[in-house]
C-alpha cells in the first residue's frame, strides 16, 4: 500500500495499542434504533462500512445475513477483528487498491486493507447502504471533497447512508477533530442529487464507556489532552441519513432514479 502521512499516523494509533481503547463490544445503539430506515427490509443489503477499524457493527451486519464490505488501512485492525470474533479468513493482495484483500471463509465478510483513496468502483459498488460511523469525520477538511465524490461512485441508485457526526461550534473550534458535519456542508460535498436529512440526535452514547477507558484506562496519560480538548467536549452527535438519490456519474451519465416526496421520511 502507498502509505499516505495520515494513513501512517492512524497506522501507528493501532500498532501502538491505542485504538483498543475505543472498541465496544456491542452494536452501536444508533445504528439498532434507524436500522429500518436504512436497511428497509432488505435481507441481504450489500453493506460499505469505510474506515471501519474492527467495529462491533461490521460482525453485526454480517451476522445479520447481510454482505459487508469493509474499507481500513491498519492490517492490526482487520486481524484484530477477525481475531475479536473467532472467524477464519483468507488473505489475497488486490493490487486494484495497492492493498490486501481479508475475506471470512464463509464469505461474509470482505475488508479491504488500503487507503480509502485508492478505492475503486471497478473492486466493489453498487452498496445498498453506507453506513459512515467515525469515517468521514476522521478525515481532515482537504479531503472532504474527494471522498465525497469516490463515495459517489459506489453507491447503488437507491442506496441510503447513515452517517454519525460530532457537533460543536465551528467559529470557536475550526480545526477541531473529528470534523463537524452540518447538514449544510453535507449538501454542499455530495450536491443538488442527494437528500439529507438529520434523524436524531443527543449525547454520544458511547461517550460514558469511552471516557471511563481514557481517564482510567491503560492510556490515560495519552488521552488526557484530547480529554480536555473541545473535540470531546462537543455535546451532541447529529445521525443524518442521505436518502433515495440518483446520481451522475463522473462523466455525466445519469443512473437510478430521482427521489420522490413519497420516500423521503419526515421526521
Ligand atoms: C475514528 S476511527 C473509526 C473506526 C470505526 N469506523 C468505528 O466507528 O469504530 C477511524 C478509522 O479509519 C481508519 N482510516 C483513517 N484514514 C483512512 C484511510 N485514508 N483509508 C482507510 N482507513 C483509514 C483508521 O485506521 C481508523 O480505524
Amino acid at each position: 500500500m502507498a502509505v499516505s502521512g495520515r494513513v501512517a499516523l492512524w497506522q501507528q494509533h493501532w500498532d501502538s495499542g491505542s485504538m483498543a481503547q475505543f472498541y465496544v463490544k456491542k452494536p452501536h445503539p444508533k445504528l439498532q434504533e434507524h436500522l429500518d430506515q436504512y436497511i428497509r427490509g432488505k435481507t441481504k443489503a450489500k453493506i460499505l462500512l469505510p474506515m471501519c477499524g474492527n467495529s462491533f457493527d461490521i460482525y453485526n451486519f454480517g451476522d445479520m445475513g447481510h454482505e459487508v464490505v469493509g474499507i481500513e488501512c491498519s492490517a492490526l485492525a482487520i486481524r484484530s477483528f477477525y481475531g475479536k470474533h473467532n472467524l477464519s479468513f483468507t488473505k489475497e493482495p488486490c493490487p486494484d487498491v495497492q492493498g490486501t484483500l481479508y475475506q471470512s471463509k464463509d464469505k461474509t465478510y470482505k475488508i479491504y486493507c488500503c487507503d480509502f483513496f485508492d478505492f475503486k468502483p471497478s473492486v466493489e459498488a453498487n452498496f445498498d447502504v453506507i453506513v459512515d460511523f467515525g469515517a468521514m469525520g476522521a478525515l481532515t477538511r482537504g479531503e472532504l471533497q474527494s471522498y465525497a465524490d469516490l463515495m459517489k461512485r459506489l453507491t447503488a441508485p437507491d442506496c441510503r447512508h447513515i452517517l454519525e457526526s460530532f457537533v460543536y461550534d465551528v467559529n470557536k473550534y475550526p480545526e477541531s477533530q473529528p470534523i463537524c458535519l452540518t447538514l449544510e456542508l453535507l449538501r454542499q460535498l455530495f450536491g443538488h442529487d442527494y437528500i439529507v436529512e438529520k434523524i436524531d440526535e443527543g449525547p454520544d452514547p458511547y461517550a460514558d464507556d469511552m471516557l471511563h477507558e481514557l481517564t482510567n484506562g491503560k492510556f490515560a496519560e495519552e488521552f488526557k489532552p484530547v480529554v480536555l480538548s473541545p473535540f470531546s467536549s462537543a455535546d451532541r452527535i447529529t445521525y443524518v441519513k442521505f436518502v433515495d438519490h440518483y446520481f451522475l456519474c463522473g462523466w455525466g451519465k445519469e443512473m437510478g432514479v430521482k427521489s420522490s416526496p413519497s420516500n423521503v421520511w419526515n421526521l
